[in-house]
């Protein structure tokens, strides 16, 4: 059951820029404005800033520098995504705690997140380490496409990541095929999707993504150090999670929306704007072959397009892919 103080913030939150009266709170949450008046006490010694003005009432001027489903919920600006918010201080991986809520029947649009994951999950059966302050979350999705459909969402994750990150930091990060986000040629965020299908239509799908935010690059081992990055590494500063993490929602509902509306063309577009060397050399390995290729973007379902020797533009569905820094 939601408790008061989460039903306050709601409100407060959706009143955002307006004040609301001590009477109507009381009203709304059947307590006395005297208990309203001690909420909001509560609510200041938590690193709520409160403005009360005599007649107006009450109004939420900032959230605390933390996670928490009420820190995400105050000026969260999007319509499906995050109405129900499952916050973990600590998981083995929040894609585990997905499916099993997803199995439970848990809404289109249920974010989790946590804190710190103990055995967080990558692609293709390797670990994701996630030491130190970044943005662990999965979201579940339960779109009307046929699973052949569903990579098409991890593009468009992608895209909606970058949207968010160049707004909060200025930043102009670049998406490596399929899912990797980088900055200067360092991963910042990994994607995962893995998706519970039946023969033509997707039951759930569940959008892990793991982004780097405080971390410095001294909690990483020599190995990661040097592939990997995070916001702050990249910036000389810190970044308030639960505001990046609102305008990633909110880009990602936007973008979804668009995608749902129009397809895939208008992400294909603003993927391959972002893409990581377009036009360069690649080397593909698949699991009969081995070749090189110039990068020429994305198929119209997703798939990477590298031109062959013979010129011939070729779909590439699943390989390990070698990026050159040179264009061919
Ligand atoms: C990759 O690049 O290999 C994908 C990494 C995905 C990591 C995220 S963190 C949140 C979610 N939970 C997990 O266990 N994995 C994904």
């Amino acid at each position: 059951m939601q408790s008061t103080r989460s039903k306050l913030i709601e409100i407060l939150s959706s009143n955002h820029e307006d004040y609301a009266s001590g009477q109507r709170l009381s009203e709304l949450l059947s307590i006395s404005r005297n208990a309203v008046w001690k909420h909001m006490k509560e609510l200041e010694k938590d690193g709520y800033v409160i403005e009360a003005k005599p007649r107006k009432g009450y109004r939420i001027i900032k959230s605390p520098n933390k996670i928490s489903t009420n820190t995400i919920r105050w000026g969260l600006e999007t319509e499906w995504l995050g109405n129900e918010i499952i916050h973990k201080t600590s998981v083995g991986s929040t894609q585990l705690v997905g499916h099993e809520a997803a199995q439970n029947g848990a809404a289109h649009g249920t974010i989790i997140i946590a804190d710190e994951q103990t055995a967080g999950r990558g692609r293709v059966q390797k670990n994701w380490d996630s030491n130190g302050d970044g943005i662990w979350m999965t979201i579940i999705l339960r779109p009307n496409i046929p699973p052949n459909r569903a990579s098409e969402l991890t593009l468009l994750t992608a895209v909606a990541i970058t949207k968010a990150i160049k707004k909060i930091t200025n930043i102009d990060p670049l998406i490596k095929w399929p899912n990797d986000i980088l900055i200067k040629e360092k991963k910042l965020c990994g994607i995962l999707t893995e998706m519970q299908a039946e023969q033509d239509q997707v039951q759930y799908i569940l959008i892990g993504t793991g982004l780097n935010v405080n971390q410095s690059n001294q909690l990483w081992d020599k190995q990661l150090q040097n592939i990997a990055t995070s916001l702050y590494q990249e910036t000389g500063h810190t970044f308030e999670k639960h505001t990046l993490l609102q305008q990633i929602l909110l880009q990602f509902e936007r973008t979804y929306n668009n995608y749902m509306e129009h397809g895939f063309q208008p992400i294909k577009q603003q993927w391959e704007a972002n893409a990581f060397k377009i036009g360069s050399e690649i080397e593909i390995t698949t699991f009969h072959e081995q070749w090189v290729g110039k990068f020429l973007g994305i198929s119209d379902e997703g798939a990477l397009l590298a031109e062959s020797s013979d010129g011939s533009p070729v779909k590439i569905y699943s390989a390990d892919i070698k990026w050159f820094s040179r264009p061919k």
